[in-house]
């Protein structure tokens, strides 16, 4: 619980580490499966040193993190683009705006950075509100679920324009 102690948000740091996998953790397992795939992701994209930099976020309450965002390069028809994945919130902090302060932050840090979007695959029933949008309209695919699936989402931001579409590869998909 948040117990009325004030929620912040601020930029991860490498000390950070092992309580943003045990909110990963947190977040994702449940019954029918664990959260191994998104411990991957996260582990992988600091491996690779492809977290962009000031777009990965922790929420803390007191010194405690209990939320955790990250957008990673990749590579949009061969130019730099940035994905989200994964963003999560541990389940005793839920639905009290954590999520959308981190998301909020994020997309305001990539909008100064003069980013041209940020992609996603999520659920459009929350991602939505931030100005997310199915990605397909706008010629941008993601192989793996498919052409037009609505979950592959990108947000346009103030430096995009229609050249930037194409098949979009995760940092941790790249070859090599
Ligand atoms: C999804 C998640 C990040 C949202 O964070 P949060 O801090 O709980 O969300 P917020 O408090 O900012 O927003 C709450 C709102 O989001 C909605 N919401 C939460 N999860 C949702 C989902 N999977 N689909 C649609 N809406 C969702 C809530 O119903 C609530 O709606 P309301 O504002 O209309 O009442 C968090 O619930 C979480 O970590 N879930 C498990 C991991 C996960 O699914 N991550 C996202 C992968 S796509």
């Amino acid at each position: 619980m948040t117990s009325g102690r004030a929620v912040l948000t601020r930029t991860a740091m490498s000390e950070d580490h092992d309580a943003i996998l045990d909110v990963v953790r947190e977040a994702f397992t449940n019954p029918q499966r664990d959260a191994s795939e998104e411990i991957d992701i996260v582990v992988s994209t600091w491996k690779l040193g492809a977290a962009f930099s000031e777009l990965e976020l922790v929420a803390v309450v007191g010194d405690v993190v209990v939320g955790h965002v990250m957008a990673g390069r990749g590579d949009l028809g061969g130019r730099e683009a940035v994905a989200v994945a994964p963003l999560a919130v541990a389940p005793s902090h839920q639905d009290v705006g954590i999520g959308t302060a981190l998301m909020t932050k994020l997309l305001r840090r990539a909008d100064d950075a003069r980013l041209p979007l940020v992609a996603l695959l999520g659920h459009p029933g929350y991602y939505g509100r931030f100005g997310f949008e199915p990605s397909g309209p706008l010629g941008i695919t993601y192989r793996p679920v498919g052409e037009d699936n609505p979950h592959f989402q990108v947000c346009r931001l103030s430096a995009y324009d229609p050249t930037y579409r194409g098949d979009f590869t995760y940092c941790w998909e790249a070859p090599g």
